[in-house]
């Protein structure tokens, strides 16, 4: 029966459900120290495993020689690429088709790769071990420009390909050419482009830089001879994936693969893809027959896994001269490193670029990718973003106001000209997506009128002008930027990795007494899974969010899924979990029909139960049905009430937002200050405000980083001279700005609850917004485009090649 002391609105705040601001669950551990990361599973007899790397980008390997390191006190083994091609693991398969050396196999083409590794009882016998190994380089030429790369006399970076004139992704023109990605239509673009009345050209770069999670990436691998059996712990942002790569390569039956994902410090793509350290630790494990554990530090991180971004984007639009956009052409030179390891969905070798269309109407568009390989580390990870959305919305909104610029027109009027209007969703982009819905022009007249854009841009008038007098030497700029993000791969039809279809899951549970567990696909590194997917679970079937524990990262008890990164958590698994949780409420509702002596039909459902319509006191709450589903389910029903779903998104979401940065620069000094930056999101339908705030803060945080300094930086001789935190980079609360949040709500037509992702917009237009006001800045000097990072020095250099210094 219901509990008719209460109020409605108050059993709805009882189940903390989805809007609600419920606080993070997963807290409590955390902030009390008690969270468990893979450096805190300690298994009985474990070993370290380190590695020896080279100082070389490009060099021969003449010889290794493992005597010395074998005498060293508490070292046990050295391997080298020689011992692991007795397993056939010395290369390894990339996320990207290619082939990546676990081990150097007969050279080493970049600084810091993976050269032996060393097992020994302790970390500082490893590293001790490390010392003494002594290997001989014959340096070779290298090669650090991708703009040199397939110059004809460039070095051969890829010895296996040699003479292979077809890679994963098609034909290859260069020895040092990976592929050519063509999307749109060629003849009709350069059409509109013969036509146009205004052009711009501008090659935009985004620079290399890293997702640097405070966690580094490590694992801990334990295989046990008498099972058979590998467990393995690691920082796994795709336990599944995992599992599935391992038994693969390494030919161990997969139901004897045990993957655990604990806590995770922070992942933002850096966790996606495999290791050499993975392979390495497990071929220990299975020589030694001891758990090895291998946790790199953070030079190793920054040096040698995963970088991120590295996309040189020739950038053109043709225009009419009232501002109208009629067609945009790009190519895209990407560097891909020594090995493509990129972790895009396997048909995409540049990911999603091809959003490059961004929020503007584009009768017609033609995208080229060129990737190319480089003396540097491999990767190519989204860095909290939607595989390479970042670039794409980098790009075009860089474009969109050199546009204006040219026009002379304010870059909010051009963008409010070209918005695909709220009546043409679902549109389709000239590239070949189908945005799911949208209303632009609400989210940019609110940022407009919130900030007062008109009276920014009169006091930007007043100070460019006493700029102009000598009164100040500061100048300011406004960097608008209107993002549509495209997340939640995917539908499989297009999808999946490394043949793996991406779709996701989630299994609930309920107990007899009305508690329950529920396990996903995904894996939370910092995200709030914890917190928010029991909110889903809490509103769909009335369960409170508290009675729900949620469960993520041990592949032997979540039903299978592909991960979390590029925001698929939410449109895919959220999706999955809204489903199985209508499976579990369509058996409530059979239970309660019998219950309550009436057919199915006539029930209705009610905050946390079912009511029979026209009659409000014929009520059955879940928690009693819950009772009943085990101990006196109708007659000829089985007992127990749980589900499973599997879910393959019809299509992706596409999550919006206007942002504003208000920065003031010091031409003397290059010193910046962000006064002001106002961030509006449009995730559609939102599970919980507090941690949508919680994300966008984090991502603006990463996108400011970026923008303004955070870099992978090579010189000419192929050293990494950022290497660590001393250089590159991370923005402590001191140097981080004030953020200001907004949204507004369009829900995903095709989401069963009308969420879209969220956590990576903030990081995709933020990045925009920081550089466009850096180079709105300047742009009355006489500037058109500014690289970035944003960094005082190169501010400083801006100003005085300007003439302003
Ligand atoms: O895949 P990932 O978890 O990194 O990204 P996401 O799907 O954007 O979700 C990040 C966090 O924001 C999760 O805890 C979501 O539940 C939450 N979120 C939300 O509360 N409402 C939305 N519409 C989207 C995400």
């Amino acid at each position: 029966m219901n509990d008719m002391t209460i109020t409605r609105a108050e059993r709805e705040a009882k189940l903390e459900g989805m809007g609600c601001k419920r606080k993070r669950v997963e807290d409590i551990r955390f902030t009390q120290g008690k969270g468990n990361y893979v450096d805190d599973v300690k298994l009985p007899g474990m070993l370290h495993g380190d590695f020896v790397r080279s100082p070389h980008p490009h060099a021969r390997i003449k010889s290794i020689d493992k005597e010395k390191a074998l005498k060293v006190p508490g070292v046990l083994a050295v391997l080298t690429a020689e011992d692991l091609k007795g397993v056939n693991l010395a290369w390894m398969p990339t996320l990207a088709g290619d082939v990546q050396m676990v081990l150097a196999d007969g050279k080493v083409l970049f600084q810091n790769q993976e050269v032996a590794f060393v097992v020994a009882t302790d970390r500082y016998a490893a590293d001790d071990g490390i010392n003494a190994v002594e290997v001989e380089y014959e340096a070779l030429p290298v090669l650090v420009d991708p703009f040199h790369a397939m110059d004809p006399d460039a070095p051969v970076l890829r010895e296996d390909l040699a003479g292979k004139t077809e890679g994963a992704h098609g034909p290859r023109r260069h020895h040092n050419h990976i592929f050519e990605w063509t999307v749109g239509d060629r003849d009709l673009t350069d059409a509109a482009f013969r036509k146009a009345e205004v052009t711009i050209k501008e090659m935009i770069s985004y620079h290399r830089t890293h997702p640097s999670p405070l966690e580094t990436c490590q694992c801990l691998c334990s295989f046990d001879k008498v099972k058979g059996e590998l467990t393995i712990y690691g920082t796994f942002q795709a336990p599944h994936v995992i599992r599935t790569v391992v038994a693969l390569i390494a030919k161990i039956p997969e139901h004897k693969i045990h993957v655990i994902a604990p806590d995770i410090g922070g992942g933002f793509g850096n966790k996606v893809g495999a290791y050499p350290g993975y392979i390495c630790a497990a071929v220990a494990s299975i020589v030694t027959g001891r758990p090895v554990k291998w946790v790199e530090d953070r030079i190793e991180n920054l040096c040698a896994t995963s970088f991120a971004r590295d996309y040189h984007m020739t950038t053109e639009i043709a225009a009419t001269k009232e501002g109208k956009v009629t067609g945009l052409r790009v190519h895209v030179l990407a560097d891909h490193g020594a090995f493509d390891a990129c972790a895009d969905p396997s048909k995409w070798p540049a990911g999603f670029f091809n959003i490059v269309t961004g929020s503007y109407d584009f009768p017609t568009a033609h995208l080229a990718v060129d990737g190319v390989y480089t003396n540097k580390a491999p990767g190519g990870v989204a860095y909290r973003c939607s595989f390479r959305v970042t670039e794409a919305a980098y790009c075009i909104e860089r474009a969109m106001d050199i546009l204006a610029q040219k026009l002379g027109m304010d870059p909010a009027e051009l963008r409010l000209k070209n918005f695909i209007r709220q009546e043409q969703f679902p549109y389709h982009s000239a590239l070949g997506w189908e945005y799911d819905s949208g209303d632009y022009h609400t989210a940019m007249k609110k940022m407009m009128e919130v900030v007062d854009y008109a009276g920014l841009r009169r006091e930007q008038a007043e100070k460019r002008a006493a700029f102009q007098r000598g009164e100040t030497r500061e100048i300011m700029g406004l960097g608008i930027s209107f993002f549509t993000e495209i997340v939640g791969a995917g539908p499989s039809k297009n999808c999946d990795i490394l043949g793996i279809a991406m779709f996701d899951s989630c299994e609930i549970r309920l107990h007899p007494t009305g508690a329950g567990i529920a396990r996903m696909g995904t894996k939370s590194q910092g995200q709030g899974h914890e917190t928010t997917w029991a909110q889903i679970i809490a509103t769909e079937i009335g369960i409170p969010a508290d009675d729900i524990m949620v469960e993520e990262g041990n592949t032997d008890t979540a039903p299978y899924g592909l991960g979390t990164y590029g925001s698929r958590s939410t449109p895919v698994a959220g999706a999955a979990i809204a489903m199985a949780a209508r499976k579990v409420k369509a058996k409530a509702q059979m239970i309660a029909a019998y219950r309550l002596e009436v057919h199915e039909d006539d029930l209705e459902w009610d905050i946390d139960g079912f009511r029979v319509k026209g009659l409000p006191e014929k009520f059955l709450g879940m928690k009693d049905i819950c009772w009943i589903a085990y101990n006196a389910p109708p007659p000829g029903m089985e007992p127990g009430l749980e589900a499973v779903s599997y879910y393959d998104p019809p299509n992706m979401t596409y999550p919006f937002g206007a942002y504003l940065c208000v920065m003031d620069i010091d031409v003397d000094t290059g010193v910046y200050k962000v006064r002001r930056f106002y961030a509006l999101d449009d995730c559609g339908t939102r599970i919980n405000p507090m941690i949508i705030e919680g994300q966008v803060h984090g991502g603006l945080t990463e996108a400011f980083a970026i923008a303004m300094g955070q870099e992978i930086r090579y010189d000419e001789n192929g050293n990494v001279v950022t290497g660590s935190f001393m250089d590159f980079f991370l923005p402590t609360a001191v140097e981080t700005p004030h953020w200001e949040t907004d949204f507004t709500v369009t829900p995903s037509p095709h989401h069963p609850i009308g969420a879209k992702g969220v956590g990576e917009s903030p990081n995709v237009g933020g990045v925009p917004a920081f550089s466009n006001a850096v180079n709105d800045a300047f742009s009355f000097l006489g500037s058109t485009h500014i690289q970035m990072p944003h960094d005082f020095w190169r501010n400083w250099q801006a100003a005085k090649t300007l003439g302003a210094v």
